[in-house]
């Protein structure tokens, strides 16, 4: 019998990095609010996630993706003891290479952390016009409010860096609303400002 309690212990035990439990409660309210149907994730590690997603409601759909192989097979491992395959598609990919061939309700962004712009622009044309983006890890365990005392660790400091850049680019982008929760590890929740234009765009393109 799959426990959902027991995959969240062995994955935290084998360190590998899933969303804390806040988060994990916020983001669940903030699906069924938003009655949200389909979802893209970056960063799938062992299927965690997906698996708490899929588990609110048989009708939301999951593509998620991995670039890593040995957790990618643990993932569509777990998917399977969960009983949840025809929810949710897992791809083994470089998210970087990841073309979809739909549209999202809400985009998961939980991959590589110096990555969020360049995924955020990558994707963001699948975004339902009035759907969302959450990026998870926006504090990166409080590193990025105290980013200056990390002058003694370069590649930390560098990736940290990157988070500050993305965070701040976003906010104050012109077209966009964002909330930030200061829960977990920071959860960023992001938004169309006109989502109408991009409807508008949509059916004079016969989209
Ligand atoms: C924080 S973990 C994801 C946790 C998962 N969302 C959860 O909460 O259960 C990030 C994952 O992103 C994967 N990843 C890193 N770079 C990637 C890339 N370029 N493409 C796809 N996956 C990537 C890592 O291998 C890692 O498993």
């Amino acid at each position: 019998m799959f426990d959902i309690d027991k995959l969240r212990e062995s994955a935290i035990k084998d360190r590998v990095p899933i969303m804390q439990e806040s988060g994990i409660l916020y983001c669940k309210e903030f699906i069924k609010e938003k009655k949200i149907k389909s979802i893209l994730e970056i960063g799938t590690a062992v299927g965690y996630w997906s698996i708490c997603m899929a588990s609110i409601d048989n009708g939301i759909q999951i593509t998620t993706i991995e670039y890593d192989e040995d957790r990618y097979k643990q993932a569509i491992n777990n998917v399977k003891l969960s009983n949840k395959e025809a929810q949710i598609n897992c791809i083994h990919l470089d998210a970087k290479d990841y073309v979809p061939n739909q549209m999202f309700d809400l985009i998961f962004l939980d991959g590589p952390k110096a990555q969020h712009k360049n995924y955020f622009n990558q994707f963001i044309s699948y975004l339902n016009p009035n759907g969302y983006i959450i990026v998870d890890n926006m504090s990166f365990h409080g590193h990025v409010e105290n980013r200056e005392n990390l002058s003694h660790r370069r590649g930390l400091q560098k990736m940290v860096n990157k988070i500050a850049k993305f965070q701040d680019w976003i906010i104050n982008h012109p077209d966009y609303v964002t909330m930030e929760q200061d829960i977990a590890d920071g959860v960023l929740v992001i938004w169309r400002k006109y989502p109408e234009v991009i409807r508008y765009d949509m059916i004079t393109k016969g989209e």
